[in-house]
């Protein structure tokens, strides 16, 4: 299985947007696809696809619950299907993830077992066969490097890192490497980092000298998403990936907004060269 988690340090970056079009693309190049969504923010991947009424009902089940050994039910219950990807939405009680986690861990070791509150997640997927399941998982972490995020990582053990080639885009992708070994040492695994991607590229020539110095330090530039606001903009309207907002609710195709899908297509495409999945 093909695994990653879409990460920034940055919030609003565009990791929802880049995710939930990634695995998009992965379906159609005919995987099977699950997408977690750890962020319980409201403009989440569960609200971009639609799947996320159930986010404040206390009686529902959720993803944490089965995290800390209290499940309401089975894990295939936890997923919606959207556009043909498995969806695993936000649940609010993600919140307190940290603290329940914790709260798990304390107990444990009460009674003398141990419960790593930052391998959860790893353990109910492969619990739940999802390895054996899906071709390709990609998880929407919130942008604060808190236990959700370390969950993701040890689920994945893969990034795929959006940045805006401008302000604080500069510091985000210099303080990558530091980003990266942080993790490593905090988690003790490695991580890899499948691909780095400019977003909201507009063709300035600063940023044009950023993505030099970037290519210059050695850091592969697979592809660069440009600003395409009306059409993304859309797609939180229409509550759907890019794909689907230009299908469904463009009445005419417009060639800036293919190139643009083409792009995704290509960089899932190249995601799973680096990791030399068979499609
Ligand atoms: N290439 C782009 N061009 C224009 N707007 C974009 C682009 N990528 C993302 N956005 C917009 O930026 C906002 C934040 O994107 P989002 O995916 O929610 O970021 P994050 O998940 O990192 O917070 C959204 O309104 C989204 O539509
Ligand atoms: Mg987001």
């Amino acid at each position: 299985m093909l695994a990653y988690t879409v990460y920034s340090e940055a919030g609003g970056v565009g990791k929802t947007t880049l995710a939930a079009n990634l695995a998009r693309a992965e379906v159609r190049a005919g995987r099977k696809v699950l997408m977690i969504d750890l962020d319980t923010q409201e403009a989440s991947l569960s609200y971009l696809l639609d799947v996320d009424e159930d986010r404040d009902n206390d009686q529902a089940d959720s993803l944490l619950r089965h995290m800390i050994d209290r499940p309401r039910g089975d894990f295939s219950e936890l997923i919606k299907t959207s556009e043909g990807i498995d969806v695993i939405p936000a649940h609010n009680i993600l919140e307190y993830a940290s603290k329940h986690l914790r709260r798990r861990e304390e107990e444990a070791a009460d009674f003398g077992e141990t419960f790593n509150p930052n391998k959860q997640l790893l353990r109910v997927l492969r619990e739940a066969g999802v390895h054996e399941t899906y071709d390709t998982l990609v998880i929407d972490p919130p942008a604060t490097a808190d236990i959700k995020l370390h969950n993701a990582i040890h689920a994945t053990r893969h990034v795929v890192i959006p940045f805006e080639p401008s302000g604080k885009g500069y510091e985000s992708v210099q303080g990558l490497d530091q980003l990266v070994t942080g993790l490593e040492d905090n988690l003790e695994i490695e991580v890899g980092v499948l691909a780095v991607i400019p977003n909201r590229y507009k063709g300035m020539n600063d940023q044009d000298r950023f993505l030099d110095e970037l290519r210059d330090d050695g850091w592969e530039l697979p592809v660069t998403l440009r600003e395409r606001s009306s059409m993304l903009e859309g797609c939180w309207a229409e509550q759907c990936t890019a794909f689907t907002y230009v299908e469904t609710h463009r009445e005419r195709e417009r060639d800036h907004e293919l190139d643009t899908l083409e792009k995704f297509d290509n960089l899932s495409e190249y995601i799973r060269r680096e990791k030399e999945v068979p499609a």
